[in-house]
């Protein structure tokens, strides 16, 4: 395959819950180079110049793919900077969320008043079928068990990636730290999902939860939206309620 040039775009994408850029990374941990760092708005330059290694090269990724997803949309070159959670500081009206994996960074954006984004982005290899039992609640585990073996790792490397978009974009509702059993995923054939939350406090919620996935050479991205309608209780959509058990994917 052709070198990718580090820090261009891969690829701009419209999704059902936004706008989604993707930025290649440069496989490698030297410092971003000036004229890269240049493109950033100053306040993020500064950040980026206290990071090192790997974490400057894909915290630059991200924020070029943010920018370059709001300039499309029209918004000026502000900076985001992170809240003391990690949560990236939108601009007012918008929602965005972002990931990273060594040589891409993926940022997903829209106007927050269709709700609120959290995004992951996963390899697909090597697998770790030993993180099963921390990742998946007690159900979900012995829906994995009774999947296929070659089908078992995919479907616990969605459910992680889901809850780690989860955890994006419910920590900055929460603010706390959310565990891995707190939320149980439902996969669909049909490249959706959906999240039923177990709170530790029962006052904090309900929410409601849709998430969407897609394939990616050698990687799954997966996306989740908090409904403006978050505490409401009402189902995501007119159509789509939780998942009916037998079509659990993949
Ligand atoms: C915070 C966490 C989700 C980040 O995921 P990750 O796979 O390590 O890293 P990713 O590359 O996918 O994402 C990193 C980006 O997430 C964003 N992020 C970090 N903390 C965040 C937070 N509290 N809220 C929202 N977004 C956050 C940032 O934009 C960060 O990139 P940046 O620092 O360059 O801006 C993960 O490290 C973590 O702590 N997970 C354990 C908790 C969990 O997932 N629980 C499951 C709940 S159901």
């Amino acid at each position: 395959m052709a070198a990718m040039t580090p820090f261009s775009t891969a690829f701009t994408q419209a999704v059902q819950f936004g706008l989604l850029t993707a930025v290649h990374l440069p496989d490698d941990p030297s410092p971003v180079p000036e004229q890269v760092l240049a493109r950033l708005p100053e306040a993020e330059i500064e950040h980026a110049r206290t990071l090192k290694g790997y974490r400057q090269v894909s915290f630059v990724g991200g924020r070029l793919a943010l920018h370059e997803t709001l300039g499309q949309l029209r918004m000026p070159n502000d900076p985001i900077l992170c809240d003391d959670h990690g949560c990236p500081i939108m601009p007012e009206g918008m929602a965005g969320s972002i990931s990273h994996k060594r040589t891409l960074a993926i940022a997903l954006v829209a106007r927050s008043r269709h709700g609120q984004l959290g995004v992951d982005l996963e390899d697909l290899n090597p697998e770790r079928m030993g993180v099963a039992s921390k990742v998946l609640r007690p159900e979900e585990l012995a829906e994995l068990q009774a999947l296929p073996p070659e089908r078992q790792w995919t479907s616990l490397l969605l459910r992680f990636s889901f809850k780690e978009a989860v955890y994006k974009v419910l920590n900055p509702q929460l603010r706390r730290y959310i565990d891995f059993q707190e939320a149980r995923v439902h996969l669909d054939l049909d490249l959706t999902a959906s999240v039923d939350l177990h709170l530790k406090d029962q006052e904090e919620g309900p929410f409601s939860l849709d998430g969407r996935y897609q394939w990616m050479e050698g990687r799954v991205l997966t996306m989740v939206r908090i409904r403006p309608d978050a505490h409401s209780g009402a189902p995501l959509n007119g159509n789509k309620g939780r998942l009916k058990g037998s079509s659990e994917a993949p």
